[in-house]
């Protein structure tokens, strides 16, 4: 694996694996990397060739008050990790590589970037879109691979890949769980072993849903009412918006005929956890997809 640290040499790469007619895969992070990210570099290595990862920890996605210095870095064990995985490049720039002294230019997805996340974190989506947009200018994937753990980030950049006419096909990945059903998150690492226990209520809250569609609630409210429960009996979790959205409006669901998500946001402690589920018509049937 090589690591690559300017976007003129990733440039340069991207250009000859297209020009030899090979298929880019691209799965772009901000390191700190689990089997969430694993999961997608896997994806992309049964599909394409070349592979590149990205880590980059985006500046412009963080609000004043958010955990940018914090956040978890861990070059070595993640370069390590993806070289084991037979990931053929690393592109790991620096802030001054992505945003050089005059930056000026942004990319916004509007009606979708304002509601939920949007709202608890203004600007963050323009500053996820600007960055994946550079990055899918400098990486020139065919492919690149994203998880459904972040699911109106995921929509958000389809829509931006339709929009803006970008030659890249954006592949959705499931959510990859601990064993006990806590989502993968870079952001786990923050959690105290109580925290980490109360934090379980999230993926329990979601199921609590799924156990309510498979006794046969399909009213939306009634679903709501079923994930309240089961937040509201964790003191140390404080739920910042749940929400039921049609998949492709992300706009509250009226009833559950099409796609919809189950979307969550909550502090647990001092720390920010998202989490979601897929509710999916099948026939007469609600597949709900954790
Ligand atoms: P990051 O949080 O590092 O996530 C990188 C990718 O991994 C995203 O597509 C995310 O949805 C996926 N991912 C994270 N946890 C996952 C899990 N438990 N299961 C499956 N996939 C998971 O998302 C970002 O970085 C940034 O916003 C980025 C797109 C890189 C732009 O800066």
């Amino acid at each position: 694996m090589e690591t690559v640290h300017t976007a003129s040499w990733m440039k340069q790469i991207a250009r000859d694996a297209r020009a030899q007619g090979r298929i880019l895969g691209f799965v772009p992070t901000m390191g700190a990397l689990h089997e969430g990210h694993f999961s997608l570099v896997t994806e992309a290595r049964k599909q394409c060739a070349p592979v590149v990862v990205s880590i980059f920890v985006n500046p412009k996605q963080f609000g004043p008050s958010e955990d940018l210095q914090k956040y978890p870095r861990r070059m070595d064990k993640d370069r390590d990790a993806l070289e084991a995985l037979g990931v053929d490049y690393l592109f790991a720039p620096s802030p001054e590589e992505i945003y050089p002294a005059g930056f000026r230019s942004y990319v916004n997805v509007e009606g979708l970037s304002e509601r939920l996340e949007g709202r608890s974190r203004p600007g963050h989506f323009r500053g996820v879109a600007t960055v994946v947009l550079k990055l899918f200018e400098i990486v020139q994937p065919s492919f690149a691979y994203f998880g459904r753990k972040d699911a109106q980030q995921l929509r958000i950049l389809r829509q931006m890949a339709t929009d803006l006419d970008l030659d890249v096909q954006i592949v959705s990945c499931p959510i990859v769980r601990e064993p006990d059903g806590l989502a993968l998150s870079s952001r786990n690492a923050y959690l105290s072993p109580a925290d980490r226990r109360a934090a379980l209520a999230l993926s329990r809250s979601l199921d609590a849903v799924r156990k309510a569609v498979a006794s046969g609630e399909r009213n939306p409210a009634n679903l709501l009412a079923a994930l309240h429960r089961v937040i509201e009996a964790e003191p140390s979790v404080k739920l910042d918006y749940a929400e039921i959205v049609d998949a492709d409006s992300f706009e509250p669901a009226a009833g559950l005929h099409r796609a919809c998500y189950v979307l969550l946001a909550a502090r647990v402690g001092s720390t920010r956890l998202i989490d979601n589920a897929l509710l999916e018509p099948n026939g007469d049937q609600l597949r709900v997809i954790l």
